[in-house]
């Protein structure tokens, strides 16, 4: 019996390593990566850069506590600031913690607004994390089963329906903030409305509610943007980030502008290990390497192409209710229950996919594919889905 909680349904293979998007198992077998270990490692496995960004680091320096300065994090809260156009960053180690961030600063705000008991906005279908905040704001009651008595203190709505959010404003007068994933990632690949976070915008201006962005899985260029919210003319006052920032080294943050930039203060939030001097040398390193190569135009173009592919052969399919992509996150949702796909993928074709939602066919590829590495995927994908639909037929 494994010395192992049992809190994941592990599939039986063990890589041993990687470069790009190629992963090899203990017995030297050859795989493709196309989920990047749920959007971390947008650069690829063993990333030249990053490898010798943290050798570099941990020859000199691992940690030292944010009771004293830390050049490599004032760099980075620079750079994440200048990206996004927000004010101040926290750094933190995952993205539930810079989840926790942002909902401390959303009470806040509530408090300096005179509020009593404020309230949180959230989604049906949202992710936001295990621990039991996030797990609250978090929509599967299936991942809350066993766990309560949760949090108080949030109101749940559907998703890419601003209206919804609208007609909040009257029957609650104690809101503090709305905290939305730009494309929904865990809830399948959901992709609200063109238009919808700027309406979610235009409300939070309003009523002074904070617009607080979950970009987690959407941040660091996964959607062909740095971040998500710039494919609209927008700016939230709140981001949190992880995943994608370090490549695979853990690393979270909490961004805010200028309405919510100084709600936290010393000795009203702290970690340890955030930000600490290897952690900020790789996501320094990811951003570099993420201009310097060019990676977000590279994002748009895969996705389009990834896109097509998947249409033109998929999408008359019976079975196939719909096919959606927002950069290098793409969707196939299936009428049927598809979870098994993933092993099969694994075992036939030596290829890491996801199944999301139940019945949705999840690609997060490595921005750095060879485009025979693509082709690979996408016929594999096809490939797997006719066959299972047929089955299922
Ligand atoms: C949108 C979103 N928010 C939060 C989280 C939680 O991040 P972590 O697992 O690093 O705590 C995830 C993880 O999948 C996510 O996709």
């Amino acid at each position: 019996m494994s010395a192992l909680m049992q809190t994941y349904a592990r599939l039986p293979v063990n890589f041993t390593h990687g470069e790009g998007a190629t992963l090899w198992d203990e017995q030297g077998r050859r795989y493709i990566d196309a989920l990047s270990g749920i959007a971390v490692c947008s650069l690829g496995h063993a990333h030249p850069n990053v490898t010798r960004a943290i050798t570099d680091q941990a020859g000199k320096l691992l940690h030292t506590s944010n009771l004293y300065g830390i050049e490599s994090q004032e760099q980075l809260g620079q750079t994440l600031c200048e990206l996004s156009g927000l004010d101040t960053a926290f750094f933190c180690n995952s993205g539930a913690e810079a989840n926790e961030a942002a909902i401390k600063i959303a009470r806040r705000h509530g408090h300096a607004k005179g509020l009593a008991s404020p309230k949180i906005v959230v989604f049906d279908g949202a992710f936001h994390g295990r621990t039991l905040a996030t797990l609250t704001a978090t929509a599967n009651p299936k991942a809350k089963e066993g766990f309560g008595p949760l949090v108080e203190g949030f109101i749940r709505v559907p998703y890419g329906d601003a209206q919804a959010v609208a007609e909040l404003a009257e029957q609650h007068s104690d809101i503090a903030a709305v905290f939305v994933e730009p494309v929904q990632g865990e809830g399948g690949v959901r992709v609200p409305p063109k238009g919808y976070l700027s309406d979610l915008r235009k409300l939070c201006n309003q009523h002074d509610w904070l617009l607080m962005l979950d970009e987690i899985q959407t941040g660091i260029g996964r959607t062909g943007e740095w971040f998500a919210f710039q494919h609209e003319d927008i700016a939230p006052d709140v981001m949190s980030l992880a995943k994608a920032l370090g490549n695979g080294v853990p690393v979270g943050a909490c961004l805010a502008g200028s309405k919510a930039a100084q709600l936290l203060q010393a000795g009203s939030h702290g970690t340890t290990f955030g930000g600490n001097p290897l952690a900020c040398r790789a996501a320094l390193a990811v951003i570099e390497s993420i201009q310097e190569d060019q990676l977000l135009g590279k994002v748009q173009q895969q996705s389009q192409y990834m896109l097509q592919h998947f249409q033109h052969a998929l999408e008359q399919q019976s079975g196939v209710v719909d096919i959606r992509a927002c950069g290098l996150m793409i969707g196939i949702e299936l009428a049927h229950p598809c979870a098994e796909l993933v092993a099969q993928a694994l075992h036939e074709h030596q290829l890491l996919i996801n199944v999301t939602a139940g019945n949705t066919i999840r690609l997060l590829p490595p921005f750095v594919m060879t485009q025979e590495q693509i082709d690979f995927t996408v016929d594999a994908v096809i490939s797997l889905t006719q066959q299972f639909l047929k089955a299922a037929a």
